[in-house]
């Protein structure tokens, strides 16, 4: 999580990662050796409707767990949607919070959490190892296979004026346990499954190649894009394919662990104005990016590209003994084909934005966090080359 020192590497131990179908049954005995007595359910209507949260209360509850339900999640949470968790928290003297849904459920749990045990507000803190006492333990549950939230140290809480996203990123953030049950997937809508999912791939791609990646993060980045590369048509074509739903919901949590230790980059960079500025969504945004900042990023001999080349062959878009450059290219046309199958928008311009934005537009992704980290430097010359490359259909 944290901005190491090159060549530093600091494995995070947490969560701790439970998989397989039917996991969220084993809520109960999972809490219980946490030792806490009482829980707060964060959640969203559509959860509960699912049934999902039902049932994660009644494994609580079998066990002797008070659970507390806060199903009032909805979507990039701000401070107040915070508050309001935070108060249901006290109300019920939580001591375990469990974030049920997707990235939103679990931000706002984290984010309740933190204001719950340290006080202040959000923009307390808002940026890097700013929290400074312990945060009651969190079990996180991921019903989508994209943010990856459920594995990082990060809760991203949105300012309810400006509508600015606030990173908080800090170790103790962190959930003490995922449940990672891909049974939980499969009743999401197509579409959240698509964007979703490019999402998840992004996180896999980008992490990647940052200039803070070490050998422990591109194990991650790895063996997250093999399995959401494998398995992202399938779940299109077959939402009901666990095995597939599977792959899909431990690539996202090995993408976000990826993303602990080595950042993102130049594709978050630019989708992040894309989506304050023309309402695009993350997954989306990002999606439309990335090609361009694949073809960016592959330099004749660069490291990103051999790393780009060795994706492609392991997602069998190329074949050994091709040329770096030649596979580096391979695995911008895989990514195209799958973006067009996810039915992300095949430019800017068709997902809303328009040309004479770009300046404004690419002085926004100057300021962007993650814009540090992608492997190749990238100046407000260089995003309007990304945005314009990106105006173009894929
Ligand atoms: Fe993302």
């Amino acid at each position: 999580m944290s901005p190491l020192p090159p060549g530093l590497i600091d494995i995070p131990s947490r969560p701790r990662l439970v998989y397989g179908d039917g996991t969220l049954g084993r809520i109960g005995t999972l809490a219980a050796e946490l030792g806490v007595g009482r829980a707060l359910l964060v959640t969203d209507p559509g959860i509960v409707a699912a049934g999902h949260a039902g049932r994660a209360q009644e494994c609580l509850e079998k066990v002797g767990i008070h659970v507390a339900l806060y199903e009032g999640v909805r979507e990039n949470p701000d401070t107040e949607d915070v508050e309001r968790c935070r108060q249901a928290a006290a109300d019920a003297r939580a001591e375990l919070f469990i974030g049920l849904g997707g990235g939103s459920s679990v931000d706002t749990a984290k984010g309740a959490n933190l204001l719950l045990t340290n006080g202040g507000a959000i923009h307390d803190y808002w940026g890097v190892g700013k929290v400074p006492r312990a945060m009651l333990p969190l079990i996180a549950i991921p019903t989508t296979a994209g943010t990856g939230s459920e594995c990082q140290s990060a809760a991203l809480i949105a300012d309810p004026v400006t509508h600015q996203k606030m990173a908080c990123l800090d170790p103790k953030i962190t959930a003490r346990i995922a449940i990672l049950d891909p049974e939980l997937t499969v009743s999401q809508p197509a579409r959240v499954t698509a964007v979703t999912g490019v999402d998840a791939l992004s996180h896999a791609l980008e992490s990647a190649v940052t200039r803070r990646r070490n050998s422990v993060s591109s194990m991650y980045s790895d063996a997250a894009f093999q399995k959401l590369a494998g398995s992202l048509v399938r779940v299109l074509d077959e939402p009901g394919d666990l095995r597939a739903r599977g792959d899909m919901l431990l690539g996202a949590a090995l993408a976000g662990l990826a993303i602990e230790c080595s950042m993102l980059g130049g594709a978050h960079a630019c989708a992040n104005p894309l989506t304050a500025q023309f309402g695009v969504v993350h997954g989306a945004a990002v999606g439309v990016m990335l090609p361009a900042v694949l073809r960016h990023n592959a330099v004749p001999g660069s490291e990103a590209e051999s790393a780009y080349a060795r994706l492609a062959l392991s997602a069998g878009w190329s074949s050994a003994g091709m040329p770096d450059a030649v596979a580096a290219a391979t695995l911008a046309d895989g990514v195209s084909r799958l973006l067009d199958r996810a039915g992300i928008p095949r430019s800017i311009l068709d997902a809303g934005a328009t040309l004479d934005a770009i300046p404004q537009l690419a002085a926004a992704a100057t300021r962007q966090w993650t814009a540090q980290f992608n492997p190749r430097d990238l100046d407000l010359e260089a995003f309007v080359g990304l945005y314009t490359a990106a105006a173009q259909p894929r």
